[in-house]
């Protein structure tokens, strides 16, 4: 180990998130959130948003894989495999059930206190964020959540509980996940909690979508994060406070200018506004002309700006999972799993769900985040979500899910001999969980296999897939032996 190309106290885990894993939807006193409203669903058949609960309808956040009863399984499984950190979200409502209340709910403190305790038992750092997907539906109900400017303080007194709370337990916190993602509609609902209709369901990308609404959420949302630093570093100078951004590598599709142009624009726009406010501290000057096309008018406040300044991340995590081409052809067939548009790029082959795959895109984007920012890099997210098949004999043979790890782990140190400052790697759904796109079981990203199927069978039992070994030599060699 005295050679890896990776540093010492390389942070090797894995990520999950409370509304996609943990079930016990309405335990213990938690509220309903967002995902709570949504839908089963799947590649090619849409999950739905149903602001009225159907009463025979299959919501995966239910049940999700029962983290929330078998954490400390899961937990002694991911301390096996020799995981340095686990990167889980806390969910919001079982905090603050309606969002808006003034006491937090201390069943739901206890819970994520030994959710902690577990994984400091087995000397795992916890990475916890406190946002994910995961806005209390009662603030949706309320004031339509992040358009409207209260939610700072109901974010921020969830911050406070938290924060004081877990002081001296935890030191890695982020506050939203994939905050860019609202910079699209796919955001608005499950990253922002805003809906526009509260009488009807609507299939999930296609909800009545306002973009100043997002712009403005997303303001609201930066002030919160930046006085949400700012809270942090006072309560526990320790606390080390980082973004999270969906990272989408960006290639112009050809040399023609106009490609190299869009593929610039949108590149700005979609991987680097948010992180730039959060980094830097400041709004980019090139979102002022696309406010102005796209007629959005973003309303600050008198001591925001001051705000955004002093409130800037201690560290920039992402997650990875493609690459996509951009060109200015209006005519361009789009590809069909990109769900944050752009096409398909002929050099690379996709997953079953269409999400191009481009370990050496990994290299690339690392570089170009860590020239632009020069803070410690995390990959939060980066995984293969694939259909595994369970043979009788109990054993899961994911050497495509192996192949693909392999191949972005290769590019992630090329990087750090590159020169980037990579702190540590935190593959997604690190056990089987419900798919945050569409809803179901089957697209399956674990090291560990879940027994739960979309039909409602299964018994929830952990089993190994072969990547569980795989990945523990791994993280024993500290990235070396791959
Ligand atoms: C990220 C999210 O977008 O990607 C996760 O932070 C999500 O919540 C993950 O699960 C993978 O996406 P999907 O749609 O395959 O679950």
């Amino acid at each position: 180990m005295a050679d890896s190309v990776l540093r010492k106290d390389f942070l090797w885990g894995g990520a999950t998130a409370a509304n996609q894993c943990e079930g016990a939807w309405d335990v213990d006193g938690k509220g309903i959130s967002v995902s709570d409203i949504c839908t089963g669903g799947r590649f090619g058949a849409s999950k739905r948003i149903t602001p009225v609960l159907e009463p025979d309808t299959f919501y995966p956040s239910r049940e999700g894989v029962r983290h929330y009863e078998k954490f400390r399984e899961d937990i002694k499984l991911f301390a096996e495999m020799g995981f340095k950190v686990y990167r889980f979200s806390i969910a919001w409502t079982r905090i603050f059930p309606n969002g808006d209340e003034t006491e937090p709910n201390e069943k739901g403190l206890k819970h994520y206190e030994e959710v902690i305790d577990e994984c400091l038992k087995y000397g795992i750092e916890p990475l916890i964020t406190l946002s994910h997907y995961e806005v209390p539906f009662g603030l949706t109900k309320k004031c339509n959540s992040w358009v409207s400017r209260e939610m700072i303080d109901y974010f921020l007194r969830y911050c406070r509980a938290v924060f004081t709370r877990y002081k001296g337990k935890v030191k890695y916190w982020l506050t939203f996940n994939e905050i860019n993602s609202s910079v699209e509609p796919m955001g608005a609902l499950l990253n922002q909690g805003i809906l526009n209709d509260l009488e009807n369901p609507t299939v999930f990308m296609e909800q009545p979508d306002y973009p100043n609404q997002r712009f403005q959420g997303l303001h609201h949302m930066f002030v919160a994060s930046a006085l949400a630093v700012k809270m942090a570093h006072e309560i526990d100078p320790n606390y080390q406070i980082g973004n999270m951004m969906i990272y989408m590598a960006c290639y112009p599709f050809t040399c023609n200018p106009d490609d190299v142009l869009k593929n610039q624009e949108r590149n700005r726009v979609m991987n680097y506004f948010c992180s730039d406010v959060q980094c830097r501290g400041a709004y980019p000057s090139y979102m002022n002309r696309y406010f102005k096309e796209n007629n959005i008018t973003v309303k600050m406040e008198e001591g925001d700006e001051k705000i955004l300044k002093e409130g800037t991340v201690d560290f920039y995590t992402f997650s990875y999972y493609m690459s996509v081409c951009q060109t200015a052809d209006p005519n361009a067939k789009r590809g069909e799993g990109n769900i944050l548009g752009g096409v398909n790029n002929p050099y690379l082959k996709a997953s079953d769900w269409g999400w191009q795959i481009d370990p050496k895109g990994l290299r690339y984007s690392l570089n170009e985040i860590y020239d632009r920012y020069q803070l410690p890099l995390m990959v939060v997210e980066n995984g293969l979500g694939a259909y595994d098949e369970l043979k009788e004999d109990g054993t899961i043979e994911d050497d495509y899910r192996i192949d693909y790890l392999r191949q972005h782990i290769e590019q992630m140190k090329e990087a750090v001999k590159d020169g980037v400052d990579l702190m540590g790697y935190t593959p997604w759904g690190c056990i089987d969980l419900v798919s945050a796109s569409t809803g179901e079981y089957e697209k399956r990203y674990g090291f560990i296999y879940v027994r739960r199927y979309d039909d409602g069978t299964g018994d929830f039992a952990r089993l190994k897939k072969k990547s569980f070994d795989w990945y523990k030599k791994v993280i024993a060699s500290n990235g070396e032996e791959l």
